[in-house]
């Protein structure tokens, strides 16, 4: 799978609408970049499939013939940066393409700093699953932002996926009843059984609000909100008083150009549609951004979450594409659902 030239997907119109289709990406073939000073090439190995690249290009966050952007688990190739030497795996943002630069000049949020990974400590891949921004994620919003209790109600939406699964382990972990929202029934057989939830229920099946009533008996005390709409509808009705929701995502409404393509769009429907519980029921919503914590919390994260990863406490299902000219399909896939998992695309082969 490796290759000798560079392979980038491009972003064809922006800002982008709807859901993804295929004239929104280009695929094209270009030179392996050189690094200049203070810069690396690395070789991507896993780019991540991740819901807010496409909130990205519907506000025209990237621009026609930008290469799309991504997070990624790369090696270095040819490094001009203290501390960085060939053949060290990195996370990094590459995009979506096989060789990026990384380092001065080159442009990327801050807090996605590139950071050496040990593919001693666990598989290389999960710096962009469990053990990297995902993890936090869920570490965040369930951990830090909601403080569960032991023997409390949390449900989590989008339960099979790579959020919603480590949400829920982590607060298996902290001893609480948890009950998985998910679209089909093997990913419901996928939360329970490998992830250990202690209920699973699927918001297609037309008995969708019983079956969560039913899981539910005493409640709901934390929602972890991954998609809003009419999941968000039955869930809200549950809702104790005094509860807590992190609002983590609201993925139902991405490709909705009735809301908008923004957060604020997003959020201010999701907000007005739960309004009334919320005031009546004196329920605590904490909107999470994972970019928020990365300063405080990355290092308590990855030596809490590792040492639950290694104990068995947390496991984590991905779902591997293989090569990079299939992008485009994982992230529609990834989007509508058509997932089983975390959602990677391997670009290149693990040496
Ligand atoms: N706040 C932050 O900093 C932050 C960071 C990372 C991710 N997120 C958010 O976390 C959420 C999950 O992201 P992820 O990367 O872990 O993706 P994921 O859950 O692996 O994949 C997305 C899942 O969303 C579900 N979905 C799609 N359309 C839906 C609909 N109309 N109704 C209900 N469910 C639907 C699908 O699962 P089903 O088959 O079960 O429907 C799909 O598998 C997203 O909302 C994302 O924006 C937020």
């Amino acid at each position: 799978m490796n290759t000798s030239n560079n392979r980038q997907w491009k972003v064809a119109r922006s800002p982008a609408q709807g859901w993804p289709s295929e004239g929104d990406f280009k695929f094209i073939t270009t030179d392996i970049p050189d690094p200049g000073e203070n810069q690396l090439c690395a070789r991507t190995i896993y780019l991540s499939m991740d819901p807010y690249q496409w909130i990205r290009l519907r506000v025209g966050a990237e621009k026609a013939g930008d290469v799309c952007h991504g997070r990624t688990v790369s090696q270095v190739l040819k490094s001009r940066v203290d501390d960085y030497a060939e053949g060290d795996f990195i996370f990094n943002t590459n995009g979506w393409q096989d060789y990026g630069l990384t380092g001065e000049g080159i442009s990327v949020f801050d807090y996605m700093f590139p950071r050496k990974i040990d593919p001693a400590l666990a598989p290389i891949s999960t710096a962009v699953g469990v053990l990297g921004m995902l993890g936090l994620t869920a570490y965040a919003g369930v951990y830090i932002q909601c403080q569960p209790q032991p023997g409390e109600t949390v449900v989590i939406s989008a339960a099979s996926g790579g959020v919603g699964q480590n949400a829920g382990q982590i607060a298996k972990v902290k001893g609480c009843r948890v009950v998985g929202i998910a679209g089909s029934t093997e990913k419901c057989k996928l939360v329970t059984d490998t992830f250990g939830f202690d209920a699973a229920v699927n918001y297609k099946d037309d008995d969708f609000a019983e079956q969560l009533a039913a899981a539910c008996p005493d409640g709901i005390d934390i929602y972890f909100e991954n998609v809003g709409g009419a999941v968000f509808d039955v869930v809200k009705s549950l809702l104790n008083q005094d509860s807590r929701i992190s609002l983590c995502g609201l993925i139902s409404m991405y490709g909705n150009d009735q809301i908008g393509g923004t957060l604020e769009h997003f959020h201010g429907a999701w907000t007005e549609a739960g309004k009334a519980v919320f005031d009546q029921r004196n329920v605590t919503v904490q909107p999470l951004a994972v970019f928020n914590f990365v300063k405080d919390y990355q290092d308590q994260f990855l030596s809490e979450m590792g040492a639950w990863v290694k104990d068995g406490l947390i496991t984590y299902k991905e779902d591997i594409w293989q090569g990079l000219e299939n992008a485009p399909d994982a992230f529609s896939a990834m989007l509508s659902g058509d997932n089983f998992g975390k959602t990677l695309v391997q670009v290149s082969d693990e040496p």
